[in-house]
């Protein structure tokens, strides 16, 4: 375990899945992930994130990344936290997987979000990613529930939270570049979820759930 790993447990954090590997942001991922949404996520008439980020011009793309992943850090705290993990593809980045919390010792919930090149996409990889995360909460965090979100006209998204299990939990009205969207949610629970197709290879999750306030060894 290198120096910083000791002190932020979270960058001792290595989930393996098949061909993934998934780890969290460091900030020498943050260039390459620039590099990746810049090169597109989606296409410009589309928008699937609330807080438009994807389509900031190049020259402020790259801070606003950097300082969005230091904030993440900065914010975290045992009971509350979010955690994004740069997703390798046969050692390749292809995108983030993140997940976000509030009150988890008690609520023990916390919804996905995620985002992958587009030459990467509708490959599987989106499914296989959100696939590894769940199972590493349901199995290893002692997760109740996950939850998602995502635009009604996002049918990717909405393929990927359906082939793993997710179920509809309703919709929200939501404003999106000023006009209003609607958010489909959706719920997975642990008898519902499509376990990915290979076991999990995890480093570092003891001293993670200590740092989350999590009891005991993970399974
Ligand atoms: C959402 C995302 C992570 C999914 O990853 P992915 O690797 O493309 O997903 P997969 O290849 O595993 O599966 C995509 C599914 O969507 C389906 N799909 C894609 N476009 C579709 C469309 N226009 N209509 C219907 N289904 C569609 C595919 O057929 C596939 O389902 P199948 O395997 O049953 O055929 C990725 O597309 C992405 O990054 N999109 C842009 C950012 C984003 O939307 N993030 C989520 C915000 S809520």
């Amino acid at each position: 375990m290198d120096a910083l790993a000791r002190i932020w447990p979270a960058f001792g954090l290595r989930i393996g899945c098949g061909p993934l590997q998934l780890a969290a942001v460091r900030d020498d991922d943050v260039p390459v992930l620039v590099d990746l949404a810049a090169g597109g996520i989606h296409d410009p008439g589309e928008m699937p994130f609330a807080v438009p980020w994807s389509t900031v011009p190049l020259p402020a793309l790259a801070p606003a990344m950097a300082t969005y992943y230091w904030r993440q850090r900065a914010a975290f705290e045992p009971d509350s936290w979010s955690l994004d993990l740069v997703v390798r593809h046969q050692s390749t980045v292809v995108g983030v997987q993140g997940f976000g919390t509030r009150d988890y010792p008690v609520t023990r919930t916390g919804e996905t979000g995620s985002w992958l090149g587009r030459e990467h996409q509708g490959r599987g990889i989106g499914t296989l990613m959100r696939q590894t995360m769940c199972a590493f909460l349901f199995d290893h965090l002692d997760a109740a529930e996950v939850t998602s979100a995502a635009f009604t006209d996002n049918p990717a998204s909405l393929a990927v939270s359906r082939k793993v299990g997710y179920a509809d939990n309703g919709l929200s009205r939501e404003r999106r570049q000023d006009v209003l969207a609607h958010s489909q949610r959706l719920t997975l629970t642990a008898d519902a979820f499509v376990r990915p197709p290979y076991p999990l290879a995890i480093e570092g999750l003891d001293a993670f759930r200590r740092f989350i306030g999590l009891n005991g060894p993970g399974g």
